[in-house]
């Protein structure tokens, strides 16, 4: 099969031919049709610091991935062949405190596919049963099921707190920040403001339905509260860009007793003003992955039920390359400048 794959631990990968993955007896094989890049396999690509901490070469990248079921195992019991899917890239342990209560998200032994595992940037892929999605809505369109994994971390972060009729502040607009106003609108949020540096992604977070729009190297948070007419401070934050000074803004930026949910994963150590998460009695809560699996039942809900909704998220996708022209992706990927980059296998 065709392959996207880092042949040892250095910078690259390489388009060749590799076996084809093997079926375990609780496993499902995918023939994979579109894949997402993610900022996880740009840090596979270059070869910085924390992908050598973590990445077992060789390997075959890729985590977000829909496709259709083309073999099963003798034990899987609810995936059938011909099922279009898509793949939750956390496989857990099960026997852990956290697994065994139900809270697999939370797993002290998580291994993430295509980190630790062969991934899906490839024509097969090979997962156990049990981090299957199968999709029932059968109009989920093969660009929309690449960014599940994504939109999934997008739904739990959104979903950490109620939303109904709050002032939602998201800072960072990359695909998952540009997602999460999507969700946080169909939850019910009253003012929704993100933030970012770069012009098109602004751009792209008016056309996903934000109230405001707000670039932070030219225009602080306070002055957009003002313009969207609130007094207060907003109630819930989305963190979503994991750059050293997007935090401490947005804690200087909530209202008391303001409830804020961490996914951007910050390079360096950030300071930030701890007498004022304590005075003004603020809650922080790390997010990781996705919950399993009611993030899934809750996104392939929301993108069912919702056409606004669905029609938005489906725009975040702004470019779908054939897989031979991966490394144009992945440029397009690395410079910030667009939204979700999907790679077609079927081309
Ligand atoms: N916790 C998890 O499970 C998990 C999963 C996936 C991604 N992530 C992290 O979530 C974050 C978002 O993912 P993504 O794919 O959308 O990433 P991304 O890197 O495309 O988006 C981050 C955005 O933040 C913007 N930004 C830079 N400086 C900023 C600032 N000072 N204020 C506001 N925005 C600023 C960037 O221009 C960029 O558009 C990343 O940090 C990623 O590593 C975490
Ligand atoms: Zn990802
Ligand atoms: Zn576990």
């Amino acid at each position: 099969m065709r392959a996207l794959y880092k042949p040892a631990a250095a910078p690259g990968f390489e388009l060749t031919e590799r076996p084809e993955p093997t079926v375990g007896p609780d496993d499902v094989k995918i023939r994979v049709m579109t894949t997402g890049i993610c900022g996880t396999d740009l840090h596979i690509l270059k070869w910085d610091q924390w992908a050598a901490d973590t990445i077992k070469a060789p390997l075959i990248a890729g985590h977000e991935f829909y496709g259709e079921v083309v073999e099963i195992g003798e034990d899987v019991r609810d995936v059938r062949v011909g099922d279009r899917v898509s793949g939750e890239g956390h496989v857990v342990c099960g026997t852990c405190r956290n697994c065994r209560a139900g809270r697999r998200q939370m797993c002290i032994r998580t291994e993430s596919v295509g980190v630790q595992r062969d991934g899906a940037f490839a024509e097969f892929v090979v997962i156990p049963e049990t981090n299957v999605w199968v999709h029932k809505d059968d109009t989920i369109a093969p660009s929309l099921g690449a960014i599940f994994d994504p939109l999934g971390n997008a739904v739990h972060t959104a979903l950490s707190f109620p939303l109904v009729g709050e002032d939602v502040l998201i800072t960072g607009a990359g695909p998952i920040g540009l997602m999460a106003i999507a969700v946080a609108r169909h939850a019910g949020a009253r003012k929704i403001a993100i933030t970012d540096v770069s012009a098109p992604r602004l751009e792209l977070a008016r056309s996903v339905g934000a109230d405001i729009a707000v670039d932070v190297s030219s225009m602080r948070i306070r002055e957009a509260q003002a313009v969207l007419g609130m007094r207060e401070g907003f109630d819930v934050g989305l963190e979503m860009s994991g750059h050293r000074t997007a935090l401490p803004e947005m804690i200087d930026n909530m209202n008391h007793g303001g409830k804020i949910a961490m996914l951007g994963l910050p390079a360096e150590s950030i300071d930030i003003d701890w007498a004022k998460v304590v005075t003004h009695m603020l809650t922080l809560k790390g997010i990781y992955g996705r919950e399993m699996f009611e993030t899934w039942y809750a996104m392939s809900a929301m993108l069912s039920s919702n056409a606004v909704m669905r029609q938005h998220v489906e725009s975040i996708v702004t470019h779908t390359l054939p897989a031979s022209e991966w490394a144009e992706g992945f440029r397009l990927a690395g410079d910030g400048q667009s939204g979700k980059i999907v790679l077609d296998w079927t081309a």
